[in-house]
């Protein structure tokens, strides 16, 4: 088992051309966006924040925003057949359409990356209403992805024009203790990791920061080849996986067969008290992976002194790796909808800032056994 540190490239006089500021926000195409929010909310422990439709002027979708510390996410549903939404829900299912980055100038984010090569999804657009403007550009990445730039400092709505503030009184779940999107992961066809990783590179000036083999990240069945891509300053960090030659299908073909194409596979959604957050999702119905109880019996000569009580480590399936700089503690939920495509990580950094691949044996077999479930193995 070895993973590569890179070292990283002397960059000090590289001024970064894409300064990021982090997560915007995480818009999931899906068919029913109305139900996706209340699952979101009473599941995940979301609050309403903004809605847009046909009753604030947008003719052909609904959208709701809801949110969780500085987590945002969007649900979105075409009101009609025959149009990019529709078709992207028929194609791939409920799924992760944009992962919008937040900036402090969306046009020359933009210029930027479509003169780097990137492909446009969107010029750059000054959206207004009473509180001000919020400027939008967006670049094709993997699959039917996009990022979408959020330019919002002149803006001080409740989500942005087009939106109008959304509350229910009656509805307001607890948190859940999500604080802000800690990475998210692509899925990516066979030899089209290094191209992804290159356009990264190239088109947004993100570094590799990490490479797992197949080696590192192979069980009997399941294999896959993993980069790391970070933004300049650290704030937005995309791994991009591909799936590797093993016995039998790569948990990443099953994704890709069942996705129809490449697209995210997970977001990682970090809390600082991670017993306290999978305690509460677990019982509002959320399903998580289940490695066996085995795993802790040796735990702590694998990753040494730990701050938690291992009992409730154990209760609850939570999942513990050491690097260099510290631990982490994670958790892999099952997917969120029908088709094993997306899925959430729920993790808790206590100084590590690599992403437990002392775990992925332990979790990939875990994977494996669900993918038999649904013969999919
Ligand atoms: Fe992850």
């Amino acid at each position: 088992m070895s993973s590569t540190t890179l070292p990283t490239k002397n960059t000090a006089v590289e001024p970064d051309f894409l300064p990021l500021e982090g997560t915007d926000y995480v818009e999931f195409y899906v068919g029913n966006a109305k139900q996706a929010a209340h699952y979101y909310m009473s599941a995940f422990g979301f609050q309403a924040l903004a809605y847009a439709g046909p009753e604030t002027g947008v003719k052909d979708k609904a959208s709701y925003a809801v949110r969780q510390h500085k987590l945002t996410f969007v649900l979105t549903t075409p009101l009609r057949p025959g149009n990019e939404i529709a078709d992207h829900i028929y194609k791939h299912g409920d799924g992760v359409k944009s992962l919008s980055l937040r900036v402090n100038d969306a046009a020359k984010a933009w210029e930027e990356t479509t003169r780097r090569g990137a492909k446009s999804y969107l010029a750059p657009v000054t959206l207004k209403d009473e509180e001000g403007e919020v400027v939008m550009s967006g670049i094709y990445t993997y699959g039917d992805t996009i990022h979408l730039f959020i330019e919002r400092k002149n803006y001080s709505g409740a989500f942005m024009p087009g939106y109008r503030a959304w509350t229910n009184p009656h509805f307001k779940p607890a948190d859940t203790g999500l604080l802000y999107v800690d990475h998210c992961v692509g899925n990516v066809g066979w030899n089209q990791m290094n191209p992804w990783v290159k356009f990264y590179e190239d088109v947004m000036g993100f570094k590799n920061i990490l490479s797992f083999d197949d080696d590192d990240i192979s069980t009997e069945y399941s294999a896959l080849m993993s980069k790391v891509m970070s933004s300049g300053n650290g704030f937005v960090k995309f791994p991009i996986n591909e799936p590797a030659e093993g016995k039998k299908k790569s948990q990443v073909e099953e994704y890709l067969e069942f996705y129809n194409g490449e697209g995210v596979q997970h977001v990682a959604l970090a809390t600082n008290d991670i017993v306290k957050t999978v305690r509460e999702l677990m019982s509002r119905g959320v399903e998580f992976l289940k490695v066996p109880t085995t795993y802790y019996d040796d735990l702590l000569d694998r990753v040494g002194h730990i701050d938690e009580d291992l009992a409730p480590l154990r209760e609850l399936g939570i999942l513990v790796d050491r690097d260099n700089e510290g631990y982490l503690l994670q958790l892999f939920s099952k997917p969120v909808e029908d088709r094993p495509t997306l899925f959430f990580e729920i993790i808790q950094r206590k100084g590590a800032k690599s992403f437990g691949k002392g775990n992925f044996k332990a979790l990939f077999e875990a994977i494996e056994r669900e993918q038999e479930a649904r013969g999919n193995l």
